[in-house]
């Protein structure tokens, strides 16, 4: 399907900022590149850290009863069996006759008279539907054989319930509780796309919260609203974000009820988080793929039960993208195009740059203490080359939300003028004062 124009040209214009600033690079490029398989740059790196540490925060520091696991990507094979992803995780895929070009099913439109390839533009081409099973395999071992098959996870939760008794029984938790976990999830997709979007390997930000059996609706409540409330205090605007529910038919073969959050992407709307009711299926399916005891005893009613679970699973390079959108701007300054990056100064991957007007009598030298100061708190950007309009812009580009620009004043009341990125209002501070200026507008810290 076409694109508009206007979608398009934004998702370019994006692309190579996030290219030409060190944000998000294509992977393997000297050797063509793998196909939207991508690297995160100097700064990609550290706002896509900044975003998952946000998260991390909101979802233990925040909360008395949420833990965080680290669990391996290649679990043992049994579990993928167990849990219904060697057989259910799939996706319908049908195959152009024509030019051999492969889709998603659901993206074409298969009636007889209006299929259309999207690749070669022939007609009524299409075979018929398959399904493909998106688990990456592997070898697990140096021998490979029918049984050594290992797959990468193709999501973080499974390693969570099979870990479940042991991480309550550590930490000493009671029901209700949650574990958190971020990782590498791999799905070997049939059309990923959109830049970040869609990928085969990403990582994912989720949390499996354990509940009574009848209390899956209530905490399905408290999670929808606590996590689109978390992605507003990240400044998203409000008016790009809504509600999906999952009808019965296109559920996930392991959820009772499913919601996702949607945000207008300049190729339309699409998820970015799942919230999940996924009632007791993966701890019954462990219980009997295991032979092992899953339930919970519960002192006070002497009761045992298998916990149900709510789960919030969010896409980490997705909420990047998110971001990315969200916060490109272009005004004009001067007769000017700019483009910046209005992003919240706590994901923002230099909190400041250092800008000595010019580089001499002095200024650079005071310049660099000044930055040797604030460095090893946030991180800080000295640049004492070049026209300081083009330093700005630099800045502006990579969302750094602060200038600090050093000129003859300075030398004479050590006095520095920070920039605003979003407003450009300039304010004149005291060089002492610059550290305690910063940790306020940085509160509470990535
Ligand atoms: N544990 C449940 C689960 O994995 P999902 O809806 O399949 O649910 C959750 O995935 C989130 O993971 C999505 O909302 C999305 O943000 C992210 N995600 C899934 N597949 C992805 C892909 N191929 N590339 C990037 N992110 C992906």
């Amino acid at each position: 399907m076409a694109k508009p124009k206007k979608s398009q040209d934004m998702m370019s214009l994006l692309v190579a900022l996030c290219k030409r600033r060190g944000i998000v690079f294509p992977s393997s490029e000297i050797y063509g590149g793998v196909g939207s398989t991508y690297d995160y740059g100097p700064y990609g790196v550290e706002m896509k850290n900044n975003i998952a540490k946000l998260w991390w925060n909101e979802m233990t520091l925040n909360h008395d009863n949420i833990v965080g696991l680290d669990s391996a990507v290649i679990l043992h094979p049994k579990v993928w069996e167990s849990s219904g992803h060697l057989k259910n995780f799939t996706d319908p895929m049908v195959d152009c006759k024509s030019c051999k070009a492969r889709f998603k099913a659901d993206d074409v439109d298969l009636r007889p008279e209006k299929s259309v390839c999207p690749r070669c533009g022939n007609r009524d081409t299409f075979t018929e539907v398959r399904q493909f099973n998106m688990m990456f395999k592997t070898n697990i071992g140096p021998v490979e054989s029918e049984g050594s098959t290992g797959y990468f996870r193709p999501e973080t939760a499974q390693g969570i319930y099979l870990d479940w008794k042991l991480v309550q029984e550590t930490a000493r938790l009671k029901l209700p509780f949650g574990i958190a976990q971020i990782g590498k999830a791999f799905r070997n997709e049939i059309t990923p796309g959109n830049f970040i979007f869609r990928t085969r390997e990403f990582e994912q930000m989720e949390m499996q919260f354990f509940v009574k059996p009848g209390e899956s609706a209530k905490w399905m409540d408290y999670w929808r609203e606590r996590r689109v409330g978390w992605l507003h205090s990240l400044g998203v605007r409000k008016e790009k974000i809504r509600w999906h529910q999952h009808p019965a038919d296109k559920l996930a073969h392991y959820a009772r009820e499913a919601w996702d959050i949607e945000y207008e992407f300049p190729f339309g709307w699409n998820e970015i988080e799942g919230i999940h009711d996924r009632t007791d299926f993966d701890l019954m399916a462990h219980q009997e793929g295991s032979g092992k005891d899953m339930t919970w005893f519960e002192p006070e009613t002497k009761e045992r039960f298998l916990p149900h679970i709510v789960e919030t699973s969010a896409g980490l390079n997705r909420t990047m993208l998110v971001v990315l959108c969200d916060a490109y701007r272009e005004d004009e300054q001067a007769g000017e195009k700019r483009v910046y990056l209005s992003l919240d100064p706590r994901i923002a991957p230099i909190k400041a740059a250092v800008l000595p007007l010019v580089k001499k009598d002095g200024l650079a030298e005071l310049a660099k203490s000044l930055a040797d100061d604030l460095r090893g708190k946030w991180q800080i950007f000295l640049d004492i080359q070049g026209s300081i309009g083009r330093r700005y812009r630099r800045m502006d580009e990579l969302g750094t939300p602060f200038a600090l620009t050093l000129d003859y004043q300075t030398k004479d009341d050590n006095t520095v003028t920070v920039r605003m990125r979003d407003t450009l209002a300039q304010e004149r501070i005291g060089m002492d004062r610059v550290g305690a200026f910063l940790h306020d507008k940085l509160s509470p810290e990535a």
